[in-house]
């Protein structure tokens, strides 16, 4: 399909995506909670017929479109929303304290539903499959692990897979990735120092976890800045600290809350090492105890299969221009669209939605973040034909 054909089929239908994804931003839900989310899905796709899997990790749905013969190529969109209270002034807000789709999960949901409504009306045309994947629990969740290990890329195996995020440093009517590692391997950090609590009048009486923390946060730095090759690249962020109720005590305990990235897992694994090296070392030098733990999935980095960025390039340039596709740095951010590319040739693509004249310029994961609603049916457009002339390739 032409790329320019499938904009203007999708064009057709940009009021119904943008409905869809309004009905989704109201009513967010958080990770391995997407039971409205997922009902939403199934309805429109029982709506076009749509044979699905569901459910699949726990909230998810795996639809199929396609004959069953010939090649088989998947598109992803994550499902899950973010606990942050949103501050927009959008009429179509969050209707729940304390959650919003800050991350623009709504908007993959419902540009994929885009693509799937047009792929089933060229169903007799499609010679193999067209796999959609919405999967939950993109925030720290691992859904993309969850769909892989439930045999999401089996039966048919899924040979060529894309994802899409809304990217709001982009302006609307562009899109950019690059070649190999695209997004970072990711760790949370949860570190508890343990002293001895005691009256802040006689500090000689206790061992201070509030001082030993100070110290630890300090001497992290210099992981990224002494022990990193200057060309390599790596984070660690201390986000959080809580520690102490009044000022005449010293508490008995610390909690300290990060992240940990990097562009390779082996360099994740170093961050890690030191880290806890580090920590330990220090707390004992005050008489303390540290405990490190890693919580949760560390996410692998996000590596694109050079043939299938340019593959996603040519298509973005027919149907948006030339000047319209960025080649990106690497991002330290995670993506958990990672454990797909570990085992098939994928390529996951950011999409503009930014627009400065209705205020859609904040980042992602920020209460005030916006996407421009006329990025939605490029997105879809994307998918359509990403699967599509996939399948004419693959058959060849
Ligand atoms: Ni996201």
């Amino acid at each position: 399909m032409h790329p320019e054909e499938a904009k203007k089929e999708a064009k057709e239908i940009s009021d119904w995506i943008i409905e869809l994804r309004r009905e989704l931003h109201r009513h967010p839900e958080l990770m391995y909670e997407e039971v409205k989310t997922s009902a939403l899905v199934r309805r429109e796709l029982d709506n076009l017929g749509i044979p699905y899997k569901s459910p699949i990790a726990k909230t998810g749905v795996l639809a199929s479109i396609g004959n069953g013969n010939g090649p088989c190529v998947a598109l992803r969109a994550d499902m899950d929303a973010l606990p942050i209270h949103e501050e927009t002034d959008v009429e179509f807000k969050s209707e729940i304290d304390g959650k919003m789709h800050a991350c623009g999960h709504d908007c993959h949901t419902a540009m994929l539903l885009g693509a799937a409504k047009i792929l089933k009306s060229k169903e007799s045309e499609i010679n193999g499959t067209v796999k959609l994947f919405f999967q939950p629990a993109e925030e720290g969740g691992a859904g993309g692990k969850l769909m892989r290990d439930e045999g999401a890329l089996e039966n048919p195996k899924v040979e060529r897979i894309f994802g899409l995020h809304v990217w709001p440093q982009m302006p609307t009517g562009q899109i950019g990735s690059k070649k190999g590692t695209f997004l970072a391997a990711t760790s949370f950090l949860d570190l508890t120092i343990k002293g001895v609590g005691g009256h802040a009048a006689v500090p000689h009486l206790t061992r201070d976890p509030v001082l030993t923390s100070a110290q630890i946060i300090t001497n992290l730095q210099s992981v990224i800045s002494r022990e990193l090759d200057p060309l390599d690249s790596g984070v660690v962020s201390i986000s959080a600290i809580h520690g102490g109720m009044a000022a005449n005590v010293i508490p008995s305990e610390v909690k300290i809350l990060g992240t940990l990235r990097s562009l390779t897992m082996d360099g994740l694994k170093g961050l890690q090492r030191r880290v806890k090296e580090i920590a330990e070392k220090i707390a004992e030098a005050h008489e303390c105890e540290a405990i490190v733990e890693y919580p949760g999935n560390d996410y692998p980095p996000t590596v694109n299969d050079g043939d299938m960025w340019n593959f996603a390039k040519n298509i973005g340039k027919d149907m948006l221009g030339e000047e319209n596709v960025n080649e990106l740095d690497a991002v330290m951010g995670g993506e958990d669209f990672a454990y797909y590319t570990e085992q098939v040739k994928g390529c996951f693509v950011v999409l503009g939605v930014q627009n400065k004249e209705i205020d859609a310029i904040y980042s992602v994961h920020h209460p005030m973040f916006k996407a421009d609603e006329q990025a939605l049916h490029i997105g879809t457009a994307l998918h359509t034909t990403f699967a599509l002339n996939s399948l004419e390739e693959l058959k060849n």
